[in-house]
């Protein structure tokens, strides 16, 4: 089995197979990742490059060490200290990356729709690190993997995700996978911060997190992001944390065994206590060990893609 496609650009796109494809490969990739020498041959000869026009530590971190773990070659361009600061456009800097040999394009973007943009004026896989409101694919992928670690398979889970939906890629990537494998996905936050129609991705809706918590088998907690709020969608953060914040109290309205994840960083004392956080059902550092399993088996299914379909 091969992906259909040169890029990874979102959720919405690939099939329930070819998620499942990425998650199985990722399981063997866990087990280098988790050995004493974590270094395999499977990149070896292949250029990968992160260009994050945004902060991150986690994603960018993880997609180095996948590709060191791996034997690739990494380079790393901050927006800040590169041409782009002169004023050189996306598609240039994408095909002077391109003109070096560069295999995989690792992106992040404030814009939605960057990496799309992207992955059409260059012969280099493109992935989307995180593109403005849209999706991060590969954050939903490694959420899944996890969960999937923990529980055998999403289907038939109550996957109950709280918070700032609005302004989520991270929602909406899990929302298009979970529901592709047969979840039950719930959201809840501020009406302000629910997006209308959100019913037709096939999720229910709530106002109160209590509603969406029942029963839940797993409870995501979404990062209130200050960078992208407009003044007035909700009063304060403490109003936020009073009325939609987790604390071990309305824990206990979900599963007794529910897992806790959040995609991290973690506004601690808004979105989560410090006790969820840091508490027997939190899988938020096994979550970030994941995602460097998980970007370890995209870079190497791209790589291996283009590989064959270039003999071919
Ligand atoms: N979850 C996530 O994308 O974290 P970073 O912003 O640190 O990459």
């Amino acid at each position: 089995m091969f992906l259909e496609s040169k890029d990874l650009l979102g959720l919405k796109d690939l099939s329930a197979e070819e998620i499942m494809y990425i998650l199985d490969t990722a399981k063997t990739m866990k087990h280098i990742l988790t050995s004493k020498n974590k270094k395999a041959p499977h990149l070896q000869g292949k250029t990968i490059v992160t260009l994050f026009h945004e902060n991150s530590t986690r994603t960018r971190l993880s997609f180095e060490l996948a590709s060191k773990y791996l034997s690739a070659n990494t380079a790393n361009i901050a927006a800040s200290s590169s041409s782009i600061a002169k004023g050189e456009t996306l598609i240039d800097t994408g095909r002077t990356i391109d003109s070096m040999g560069c295999d995989v394009i690792v992106m992040r973007h404030p814009m939605s729709g960057a990496p799309h943009l992207l992955a059409r004026h260059v012969k280099a896989s493109v992935i989307n690190a995180g593109d403005g409101m849209n999706e991060h694919p590969t954050q939903a992928l490694l959420d899944m993997f996890t969960i999937m670690e923990k529980k055998g398979t999403l289907k038939g889970l109550k996957v109950a995700i709280i918070g700032d939906i609005y302004h989520s890629r991270v929602a909406r990537s899990n929302i298009w996978g979970m529901t592709k494998l047969g979840a039950e996905v719930l959201v809840a936050g501020p009406a302000t911060l629910l997006p209308p129609g959100m019913e037709n991705m096939g999720v229910k809706v709530y106002n109160t997190i209590q509603e969406a918590l029942i029963d839940a088998d797993v409870v995501m907690g979404l990062r209130i992001q200050r960078e992208r709020q407009k003044s007035g969608l909700f009063p304060t953060l403490r109003e936020y944390s009073k009325f939609f914040g987790l604390d071990d109290k309305r824990l206990k309205f979900a599963k007794d065994d529910a897992l806790v994840l959040h995609p991290g960083p973690v506004n601690r004392g808004v979105e989560f206590s410090s006790g969820v956080v840091d508490g027997d059902q939190s899988l938020i550092n096994e979550q970030v060990t994941n995602g460097v399993a998980v970007r370890m088996a995209l870079l190497y299914l791209l790589t291996r893609r283009n590989s064959i379909e270039n003999i071919n």
